[in-house]
């Protein structure tokens, strides 16, 4: 149970020290309780009109499929209503991919020659939403057919517990620090788990990797540069993936700049307030500095995109909707066209350490589910299409 009787220590080492063990014995107990050791955490079940939806085919068309055999009937049907497991919509993508005329229509993923894309959320302002952005992204795309890679550059872990690895309860499994550090370094695929989520592997983060930083000051100029170490780890591996989702942490530090280095695109979330306009603004000024001295180093970067996301976004908040106008007018089509609305709906899911795509429509308000859905939709749509574009479609 919590020990709850005031604090009494005899130096600020043992007052810091107490303090942690209680909030780690508090995090402990919440997350035993909301998963029990036993049971991992698994996706739910989609309706037949969302699985039509997410394949881009009518319900009639669907169930056509199934009664010509084109697709074998889903585990569970309940009162005659179908229901389909992540499992299940990716099989039927590729079943219905070997017979569509249009390649690419029910698995957008690379074609031959597509390179990997790599797109890191990043902004030092920290709560700028990166975390959620970054698996809502992951999400999105994986239902949507592509192979996704989430890289956790960020020693708190969030989008690790989004994937389902609570980094609070004992994990013993390799992570990402093992694929970067100096000495004697670890294949990433050694580091790499696959998910719950079809379609989603994931390269955890655990406290460890903040020993990145100070190694590489440490080693500097030793084996491969510092900031040449993701994506060289990441060439090992991209045969396997369309997309790499990469979620840094609230500083423009070395893990930072290593995923920045690997991104073959960036995107930058921003809730819209005039201090977070200013922090943005510190952070790309220093962002453009530290660009220019690894360009001194002779390489040249090249973003397919470099994008603003407005998050937390809510419309009828008059002095944030200026700060959104602002970011249009400057940046046009860098700044993301659909927002990440600010949704309760969206915070409750976090709460459980959930995106809005693991909640179903029946267990929340309708209204306030599909707003919240419409907006992450959206933005996942607008990426999608921008890696698209890259790929030259
Ligand atoms: N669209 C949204 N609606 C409501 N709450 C949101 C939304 N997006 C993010 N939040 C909440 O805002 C907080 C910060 O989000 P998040 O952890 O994603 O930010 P972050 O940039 O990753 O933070 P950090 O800098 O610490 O890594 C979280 O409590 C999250 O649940
Ligand atoms: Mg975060």
């Amino acid at each position: 149970m919590f020990q709850t009787a005031p604090i009494r220590a005899a130096s600020q080492s043992d007052l810091t020290r107490e303090m942690s063990d209680r909030l780690q014995t508090a995090l402990t107990t919440h997350l035993e309780q909301a998963y029990a050791p036993d049971q991992r955490k698994f996706l739910r079940l989609f309706s037949a009109t969302e699985t039509a939806d997410l394949l881009g085919v009518t319900g009639q068309f669907l169930r056509k499929c199934h009664s010509d055999g084109t697709l074998p009937e889903p585990e569970v049907i309940r009162n005659g209503r179908r229901f389909y497991s992540g499992e299940e919509l990716f099989a039927a993508r590729r079943l219905l991919e070997g017979g569509s005329r249009t390649a690419g229509k029910y698995l957008p993923g690379r074609r031959v020659d597509d390179k990997l894309q790599v797109i890191q959320l990043m902004n030092f302002k920290g709560g700028s939403a990166k975390s959620t952005s970054a698996i809502h992204l992951c999400h999105y795309l994986a239902l949507n057919g592509y192979r996704v890679l989430a890289v956790d550059l960020d020693p708190q872990g969030s989008l690790t517990g989004f994937c389902g690895i609570q980094t609070e309860l004992e994990f013993d499994g390799a992570s990402i620090y093992d694929a970067l550090r100096y000495d004697d370094p670890l294949p990433i695929r050694e580091a790499i788990a696959d998910t719950y989520f079809p379609g989603l592997d994931l390269a955890p983060a655990k406290l460890v990797l903040s020993e990145f930083e100070t190694e590489t000051a440490v080693n500097a100029g030793r084996g491969v540069a510092f900031f040449e170490r993701l994506s060289a780890a990441l060439a090992t591996v991209e045969d396997d993936y369309d997309v790499v989702v990469i979620d840094s942490p609230p500083a423009l530090g070395f893990l930072t700049l290593t995923g920045l280095y690997a991104a073959t695109s960036v995107i930058v979330p921003m809730t819209p307030s005039m201090l977070d306009l200013a922090s943005t603004q510190q952070f790309i000024e220093m962002t453009s500095a530290y660009l220019g001295v690894i360009e001194e180093t002779g390489v040249q970067l090249d973003h397919d995109f470099f994008s603003f996301l407005i998050t937390r976004d809510d419309p009828s908040d008059i002095p944030s909707q200026q700060i959104v106008s602002l970011m249009r007018a400057l940046f046009q089509d860098r700044v993301v066209g659909a927002t990440m609305l600010r949704s309760t709906a969206v915070a409750d899911a976090a709460m459980l350490k959930m995106s809005i795509y693991e909640v179903a429509r029946a267990e929340m308000t309708r209204s306030t589910y599909d707003r919240a859905r419409g907006s992450v939709d959206a933005v996942g749509a607008e990426v999608a299409s921008m890696i698209q574009r890259a790929w030259g479609r």
